[in-house]
């Protein structure tokens, strides 16, 4: 029996903290700092997610087994080796990887040459800092439009811009680079090929040397109908995506995860947790557009209902070294999930709206994304309820959940109605 520990507060850490609860081998299930959601399945904890102090005191005092980091900056940021160099901390298991693994999405950089180090498909690229923006010019005007322009860190999904114009990507570049417009994860910039296709995010669970692969999904990250306007965190999604068939997945597993995991193995970056693979489709040829080191937000919302397989089980092993003996059962159903947010977001909107009709809800799964209850449950972020529904088909289960969201309200409340309207 474990005792685990969830640090995060969003929908992805409610889902994980939902499936984590139906697990026979659960004990205690904690969530730092957590919100209304994952208190209906565990023990909130007042703690933030940075204070990696208090983090480690609160593991040593309740006996934690297995700590589960939802987000990436912790993992970035080196939540991991510190935990671990603690020897009061021997038998913790973390999920997520150390820092120098967690460069797989800390830097891109460290990705593309990771990538091109064991052949892995991705686009064509070089990377620049502020002293060599003459050769960045110099690359523009030999790249064909429209043109990928990528901060190197971490800039909360924002630092990616694709632009058509050439002396605006020079404008860009320079921005990014002399003018810190990213901050410090502008200091270097990747300038990319633009790929063309279709996306879908692909999943694994490793141990550092075997991995199973969970559910891919599709998210959907523009704010407007049609996939226009703005990049949020993500409006919603869908799993399974059609185009993923059997022959598109053989290929992710040969071309992208086994080199992944072998290439980490082989350079010794020891990786225990998920890796979040987004792809594109070019013409049924899966390339890698970025590397996450953790799931994805609104992905997990759509993996955790299609994974019938215990999830503690899939951590254990991991812990126990018998990761390779585990079996990924899968729903045979499909899952959506749709986002339910802020009128505004994402550029500003208003928090502390009273959300109604929940209990309304039978047939979703309502995920909290940023919700607080004060005397009320109200709204408390951009995103705010993720509704998870199962469905015959994708669109089937969009239908349901889009009928559950109808039940649910606040003032200025947001949702697109065409999740999965490309399939
Ligand atoms: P990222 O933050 O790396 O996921 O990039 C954000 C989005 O930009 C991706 O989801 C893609 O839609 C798009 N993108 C990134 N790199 C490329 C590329 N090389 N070609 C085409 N689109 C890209
Ligand atoms: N939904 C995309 C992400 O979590 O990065």
């Amino acid at each position: 029996m474990l005792n685990i520990l969830v640090l995060g507060s969003g929908g992805r850490e409610h889902a994980l903290s939902w499936k984590i609860s139906q697990s026979s081998i659960h004990r205690k299930l904690y969530i730092a700092p957590g919100n209304p959601g994952t208190a209906q399945h565990g023990e909130n904890v007042n703690i933030s997610i940075n204070d990696f102090k208090k983090i480690k005191d609160f593991i040593i005092n309740n006996d934690i087994d297995i700590c589960v980091v939802g987000p990436e900056a912790p993992l970035v940021n080196g939540i991991h080796d510190y935990l671990k160099n603690d020897k009061r901390l021997d038998k913790l298991t973390v999920i997520g990887p150390k820092k120098e693994g967690a460069q797989l999405e800390g830097s891109k950089d460290f990705s593309k040459k990771f990538m091109k180090r064991h052949g892995i498909p991705t686009a064509r690229y070089k990377s620049f800092t502020a002293s060599e923006l003459n050769d960045g010019f110099k690359y523009l005007e030999k790249t064909e439009p429209p043109y990928v322009l990528k901060a190197d860190g971490l800039a909360g999904g924002k630092g990616v811009l694709i632009i058509n114009d050439l002396q605006e990507a020079k404008d860009e570049l320079k921005s990014m680079l002399k003018d810190a417009k990213f901050g410090d994860a502008s200091s270097r910039v990747v300038v990319e090929e633009f790929l063309s296709g279709i996306e879908v995010s692909v999943f694994a669970i490793t141990d550092g040397k075997n991995f199973k692969i969970l559910p891919e999904a599709k998210d959907y990250k523009r704010i407007g109908e049609g996939d226009t306007g703005l990049n949020t965190g993500g409006m919603g999604a869908v799993s399974p995506v059609p185009f993923a068939n059997e022959l598109f997945m053989e290929k992710v597993k040969d071309r992208i995860i086994k080199p992944t995991v072998r290439g980490l193995y082989d350079e010794n970056i020891a990786y225990q947790g998920f890796i979040f693979f987004g792809l594109i489709s070019v013409k049924g040829d899966p390339y890698v557009i970025e590397y996450n080191v953790r799931m994805g937000d609104p992905e997990t919302e759509v993996v955790m209902l299609r994974l019938k397989s215990d999830l503690l089980d899939l951590f254990d092993g991991i812990a126990s070294n018998t990761l390779s003996e585990k079996d990924i059962v899968l729903d045979p159903r499909s899952a959506a999930t749709i986002m339910m947010v802020s009128g505004g977001y994402p550029e500003s909107f208003q928090k502390s709206k009273e959300i109604k009709g929940i209990d309304k809800v039978k047939d979703s799964i309502v995920f909290h994304a940023g919700t607080k209850v004060n005397k009320t449950l109200q709204t408390n972020g951009g995103r705010v309820l993720a509704v998870s529904a199962y469905g015959k088909d994708p669109l089937d289960a969009v239908k349901r959940a889009l009928s559950d969201v109808k039940k649910i309200s606040y003032s200025k409340m947001y949702y697109r109605k065409d999740i999965g309207f490309d399939l």
